[in-house]
């Protein structure tokens, strides 16, 4: 016991000793962080899977394993960011900063731009364990664009504590266990000061925190688990690091609910009824879509099929709200800042905004605009955003379809069937960068039926 507090009593003066080294110093965050380290000041993940097998594979099939080398990421950062970054030099600093918070580990070696994945470096790792257990801070009053403190070392940081392993010493924290700590990278100010990521703020603003539910009660979930195989104790309220999000479609399925009632059951042909979709966010603690906003596709097609079986695309209603437009589905061009980055033929102007969603479908959507006024879905080269008509945290909006039933409709039941289809990218951008089909391919989140009797 002596011993014990001896030892409490020198690590507490050695503390000391290391703030007052720093005193007058603040931490280095965000852009500063650039180059003050080198690879081998953090421990690979396959050295944490020695003992904490569970959590390293149930990482390793998270997207933070994948934030730099998956497919669509590299194609973004090398075909988009970086070169457009090597023709306008404001964009350097930020094709660096991709790097703080895809693979924080390369941007902190000051490796930037990174290898290409498949030359297998370091860089691969993405958002590894030992950058987030050696986080020790944040920039409380800039929480965005990386702005974490790091002291990569042989001590981690968690928020359990415990007891010190053979591979490390262990601190206790009470900031891994807050929102906040996601906030770092999943809020992002871009050089023309504009939110072009701001999950965190979405979630303060709305219902989840007011009831202290973090980012980790639905992404790191507590389930019963071995934290580390040495210690040999189980416990129930391991946290799971899934991170579970928009490219695990279990995840997306049946985030929002979808259903359908009409103004009037029976109705003579000639005749206008209204349907009402309700569209209710009912499980994500943020707006969906978040995150990766410019990039994503949320829209609810409806159509009606008679007994005879032809079938009628309904258009949603115009509510008449400023930027409507962007809303519903058209055939506009968007996507003219590729000119720029790719070197494109001056004659080449755009792509289909919204790709091959059926024209007058509703999409759930804040549209990102260049400098020039046109969509992009470059977050970098957004200097302004258009009307947000996402899905907000258990809000529930209301779509309406007036239909007046045409003559040739077969009398008897019509069924109306509502879907609500998501793509992480819209398929346009994606076919022309030759991003894989599981970026564009349609996924559903939910679909509702309803029947009214057409009368002769
Ligand atoms: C994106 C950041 C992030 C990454 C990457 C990450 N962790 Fe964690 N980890 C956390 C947070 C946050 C907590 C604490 C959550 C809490 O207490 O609410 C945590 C908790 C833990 C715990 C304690 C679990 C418990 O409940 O007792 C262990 C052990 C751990 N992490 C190991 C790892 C290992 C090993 C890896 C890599 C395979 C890893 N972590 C990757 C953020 C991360
Ligand atoms: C030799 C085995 C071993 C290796 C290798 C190892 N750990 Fe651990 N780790 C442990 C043990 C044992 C515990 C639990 C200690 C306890 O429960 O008191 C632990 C606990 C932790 C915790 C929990 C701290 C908390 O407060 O919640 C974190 C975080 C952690 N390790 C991170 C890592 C990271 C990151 C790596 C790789 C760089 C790593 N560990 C490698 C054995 C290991
Ligand atoms: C060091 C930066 C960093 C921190 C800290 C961080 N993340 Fe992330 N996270 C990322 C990046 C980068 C991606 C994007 C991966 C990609 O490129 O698709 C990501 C992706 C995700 C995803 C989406 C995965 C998917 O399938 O779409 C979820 C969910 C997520 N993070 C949750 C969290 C939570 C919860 C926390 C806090 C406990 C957190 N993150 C902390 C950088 C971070
Ligand atoms: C009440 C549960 C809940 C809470 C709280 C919550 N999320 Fe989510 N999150 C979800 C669900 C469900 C999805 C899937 C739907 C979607 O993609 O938006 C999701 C998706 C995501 C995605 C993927 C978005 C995309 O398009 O790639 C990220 C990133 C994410 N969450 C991060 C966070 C962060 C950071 C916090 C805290 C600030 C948080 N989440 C809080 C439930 C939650
Ligand atoms: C502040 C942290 C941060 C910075 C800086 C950042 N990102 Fe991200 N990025 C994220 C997070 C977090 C996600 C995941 C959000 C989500 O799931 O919707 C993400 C998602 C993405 C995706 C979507 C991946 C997918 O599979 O759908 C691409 C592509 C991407 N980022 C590229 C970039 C590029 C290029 C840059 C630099 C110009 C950059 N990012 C800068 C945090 C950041």
């Amino acid at each position: 016991m002596k011993l014990r507090l001896a030892m409490v009593f020198l690590l507490a003066i050695a503390a000391a000793a290391l703030v007052s080294a720093d005193e007058g110093e603040l931490p280095k965050f965000g852009d500063a962080l650039h180059g003050t380290q080198k690879y081998d000041d953090f421990e690979r993940p396959e050295k944490c899977r020695q003992c904490h097998i569970e959590i390293y594979y149930q990482w390793d099939q998270s997207w933070m394993s994948k934030a730099y080398d998956s497919p669509w990421d590299e194609i973004e950062y090398f075909e988009l960011a970086v070169a457009h970054s090597k023709k306008n030099p404001k964009f350097k600093p930020v094709a660096d900063g991709c790097n703080g918070c895809h693979t924080p580990v390369a941007f902190m070696a000051g490796d930037t731009p990174p290898p290409r994945p498949s030359e297998n470096s370091r860089a691969n790792e993405s958002v590894s364990c030992d950058v987030c257990h050696t986080i020790t801070g944040y920039n409380e009053s800039a929480l965005f664009n990386f702005s974490y403190y790091v002291n990569p070392g042989r001590t981690k940081y968690g928020s359990r504590g415990g007891n010190n392993s053979p591979a490390h010493d262990l601190v206790k924290t009470d900031i891994h266990k807050a929102a906040k700590f996601c906030a770092n990278c999943h809020n992002e100010k871009n050089p023309w000061g504009i939110w072009v990521k701001s999950t965190y703020n979405e979630w303060l603003e709305g219902p989840y925190s007011k009831e202290g539910v973090q980012c980790h009660e639905c992404h790191m979930p507590k389930g019963e688990g071995r934290r580390a195989l040495t210690d040999g104790k189980t416990y129930d309220d391991m946290r799971q690091h899934l991170f579970h999000g928009a490219h695990i479609e279990s995840k997306t399925r049946g985030a929002i609910d979808v259903v359908v009632h009409p103004n009037m059951g029976e109705v003579p042909a000639g005749e206008a009824v209204t349907f009402f979709a309700h569209v209710f966010n009912q499980k994500a603690g943020h707006k969906i879509p978040t995150g990766s906003v410019e990039d994503r596709l949320l829209y609810l097609h409806v159509e009606a099929i008679d007994s005879a079986g032809t079938v009628y695309h309904l258009p949603v209603d115009k509510k008449g709200f400023e930027g409507e437009e962007y809303t519903i589905a058209s055939k506009a061009l968007a996507y003219q800042d590729f000119k720029e980055m790719m070197d494109l033929p001056a004659e080449w102007n755009g792509l289909p905004r919204d790709g091959n969603v059926p024209e007058g479908d509703r999409i759930f959507r804040m549209p990102y605009f260049d400098e020039q006024g046109n969509v992009t879905v470059a977050q970098w080269n957004t200097a302004k955003l258009g009307v947000d008509y996402r899905v907000g945290p258990r809000e529930d909006k209301i779509e309406t379809y007036t239909w007046e039933i045409p003559y040739e409709v077969a009398p008897g039941p019509v069924t109306i069937t509502a879907t609500l289809n998501y793509r992480l990218l819209v398929d346009s951008v994606a076919r022309f960068l030759k991003v894989p089909e599981m970026y564009y391919k349609d996924r559903l989140i939910n679909e509702y039926s309803t029947t009214i009797e057409v009368l002769p």
